[in-house]
């Protein structure tokens, strides 16, 4: 496939093993690129769809141990790069197993200096340890291929301690700014931090399809919305159930997702077409086609 860089389309579904559609793709096309690949668990992860009867589920079990892993990552991570465009920003998402490995192997492709943020999302899953910290978040580690990115923080609450602080207008001199209250006390709205709260799918979820692993649309929503702007291309070439391409439809973002597992697949094409496309380039294409490469 490396012959034929030309193949490129928006709002495709492609059945294979990323490396194949990753290297087969022009190089610069991309806006961002998230990746959620096994987390090196060690274990098969499997869960029933609520969409279809067949059983979901993805192998994460590495022979090799953490080099055969991140041996087996690195490849794709330098596609990632190429398929990015000098503005392009990439979110790798992994948790304590082979995050740091991984973070090195990211330094060591995109360069240290390009290195933007490690995203804590922290959730309340169920489950307490008796003899270390419960485990209870993911990193997700953001990289820029340029200087030349573009990320706007969200704004969110931040409480004042101070006593004397009422809500309305201060001037500081070298600024304003503007103090609200509500019943938790008096805030002001200021660029969200790398700790974010948001959480887990639970059982009941509307959203939840079942797919093991599948991450919530609120996750996504802050990526994108961030990172990306309308009639952007938004790639995740580990789509499993397809989030990242329902949360980019909805957006109005075009999307390029593959997953090695057809049954990945069909969850996402079902999750698309339930969703309402507001974008030039897909407006009217309920057909979403899953393509074998
Ligand atoms: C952690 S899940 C992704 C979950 C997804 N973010 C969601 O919200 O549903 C990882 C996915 O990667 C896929 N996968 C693993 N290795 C792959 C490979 N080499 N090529 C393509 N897909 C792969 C698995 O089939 C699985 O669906």
């Amino acid at each position: 496939m490396n012959a034929n860089r030309s193949i490129f389309q928006t709002g495709v579904l492609y059945l294979c093993d990323n490396l194949r559609i990753m290297s087969a793709l022009p190089e610069n096309i991309i806006d961002l690129i998230y990746l959620d690949p096994p987390f090196f668990t060690g274990k098969e992860r499997r869960a029933r769809s609520r969409i279809k009867e067949s059983d979901d589920s993805f192998g994460d079990k590495w022979g090799s141990g953490i080099e055969g892993y991140i041996k087996w990552l690195s490849p794709r991570l330098i596609e990632a790069r190429r398929l990015l465009n000098s503005t392009g920003l990439i979110y790798l998402h992994l948790d304590w197993h082979a995050v740091h490995y991984a973070k090195v192997e990211m330094d060591r492709i995109f360069g240290y200096k390009r290195f933007i943020n490690e995203i804590i999302w922290r959730y309340r899953t169920g489950g307490v340890s008796k003899n270390m910290f419960a485990r209870k978040h993911d990193t997700i580690l953001a990289y820029s291929k340029s200087q030349k990115y573009r990320i706007e923080p969200w704004k969110e609450k931040a409480y004042t301690k101070s006593r004397y602080r009422k809500a309305g207008r201060i001037n500081y001199g070298s600024g304003e700014a503007e103090f609200f209250s509500d019943s938790n006390g008096v805030y002001n709205f200021v660029n969200a931090s790398d700790v974010w709260d948001i959480p887990y799918i639970n059982s009941q979820a509307k959203e939840r399809v079942g797919y093991p692993s599948q991450k919530p649309e609120s996750l996504l929503e802050r990526i994108i919305s961030s990172s990306t702007r309308k009639g952007d291309i938004v790639a995740d070439f580990f789509c499993g159930s397809g989030t990242t391409g329902v949360v980019a439809q909805k957006l109005g973002r075009r999307w390029i997702l593959a997953d090695q597992s057809i049954s990945a697949l069909e969850v996402t094409r079902m999750r698309l077409r339930q969703v309402p496309v507001d974008n030039g380039n897909m407006k009217g294409n309920n057909e979403i086609t899953i393509h074998k490469c």
